[in-house]
């Protein structure tokens, strides 16, 4: 998948941009504050719907305009689309060939994009939700069940915490379909580590095998091994009427990593955590080639800080290995070493421009 060509309007600093991007590798230069986050920013936006720099979409636009908008010519399988993004006074506008996108579920199926930025090592060191975001990414795109049965679980969820705090005579009957739901997406979601963390494993095994051996990681469904969900949402029943929420199911699903049983939020330095996040991305980007046939687009926010030459060497010359686009940002060129005879394609941004270099 690729994309062939951006424009950039009034997002953060850039007031306007145009570019069409290469098949390859694209990096974006410049100081701090020239841009180079808001346009990968920009191209996440368009493809989720979503920023990953603020919850609040609005915070996006430049502080001197009411609107913002972002749209791009993307190639897939063969055909060409316009996907256009459009946030005025708050009302988002999302077209795909001039028609109207109501669900952002609709747009993300049109988009095979990975992106690394800043917060993606919380992957390693923060809440459980990053780890199930990270296995429910791949099964969105993987699996067509499972988008549903997500859907159908949170709806389950809501009403079983209403019926809790409402003592409700009927909640064995929300047990009963919250369980259910919960049991397939858990199956979904462990067949589906089972081949992510394979491919993490093996790539450990062939590029950093002195650094990050004796890797394992565990899976935690959300509630006891031995026992059915039902099960434990009944045991759990007068608990859970206490607190007014469920506190057993796939919502509170985990993923452990260790390293020689050691956690590696706790063992693993600020440059490993990141060499291993970025490892699951790029297993990720690894099972998707393989499985779906299809080289997805990498955007990798800053690759270069946090990591030696070495570690940031393997890890550009995998990425390239795939073959697909790559967005890359530095501050300097020199800052990333490309594996010989790789055409890379730069431009420099200042104060929010873009230039060709
Ligand atoms: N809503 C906004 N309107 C205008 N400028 C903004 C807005 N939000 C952030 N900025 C500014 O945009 C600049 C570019 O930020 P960023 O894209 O993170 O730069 P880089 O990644 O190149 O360091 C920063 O100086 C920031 O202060
Ligand atoms: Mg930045």
């Amino acid at each position: 998948m690729l994309v062939n060509s951006l424009c950039v309007e009034n997002v953060r600093c850039i007031k306007k941009a145009n570019i069409f991007l290469g098949e390859g590798v694209n990096l974006f230069l410049g100081v701090n504050g020239s841009g180079k986050s808001s346009l990968l920013e920009s191209v996440h936006i368009l493809a989720t719907g979503k920023s990953f720099r603020t919850s609040k979409i609005d915070g996006v636009k430049n502080f001197d305009s009411d609107n913002f908008t972002i749209c791009s010519t993307i190639k897939r399988n063969g055909f060409e689309k316009v996907v256009g993004y459009r946030n005025e006074k708050s009302n988002v506008d999302i077209r795909i060939d001039a028609v109207n996108v109501n669900k952002l579920s609709d747009l993300v199926l049109n988009f095979s994009l990975i992106t690394f930025h800043s917060k993606s090592i919380f992957i390693i060191e923060g809440e459980p939700q990053y780890r199930r975001r990270y296995i429910d990414w791949w099964l969105f795109h993987s699996n067509s069940q499972f988008y549903p049965e997500w859907l159908r679980y949170q709806k389950l969820l809501k009403q079983r915490n209403a019926a809790l705090r409402q003592n409700d005579n009927f909640l064995h009957v929300w047990d009963e379909a919250l369980a259910e739901s919960g049991e397939i997406i858990n199956l979904l979601r462990k067949s589906a580590l089972q081949i992510l963390m394979e491919e993490v494993v093996s790539i450990i095994k062939d590029n950093y095998s002195t650094q990050l051996s004796a890797f394992s990681w565990q899976y935690n469904s959300g509630w006891p091994k031995d026992e059915t969900l039902l099960s434990a949402l009944k045991r759990n029943q007068q608990r859970d009427i206490l607190y007014g929420f469920t506190s057993v199911g796939v919502h509170r699903g985990d993923l452990r990593f260790t390293f020689n049983g050691k956690d590696a939020k706790e063992t693993l330095s600020r440059g490993q955590q990141k060499t291993l996040s970025l490892i699951m991305f790029i297993s990720l980007g690894s099972i998707h080639k393989k499985l779906l046939n299809e080289t997805p687009i990498f955007m990798i926010d800053d690759l270069a800080s946090e990591l030696d030459d070495e570690y940031r060497y393997s890890l550009l010359e995998q990425l390239i290995d795939f073959g697909g686009q790559i967005l890359l940002t530095a501050i300097d060129k020199k800052d990333l070493r490309f594996p010989m005879s790789t055409p890379v394609n730069s431009f420099m941004l200042q104060k929010g421009e873009v230039h060709v270099l």
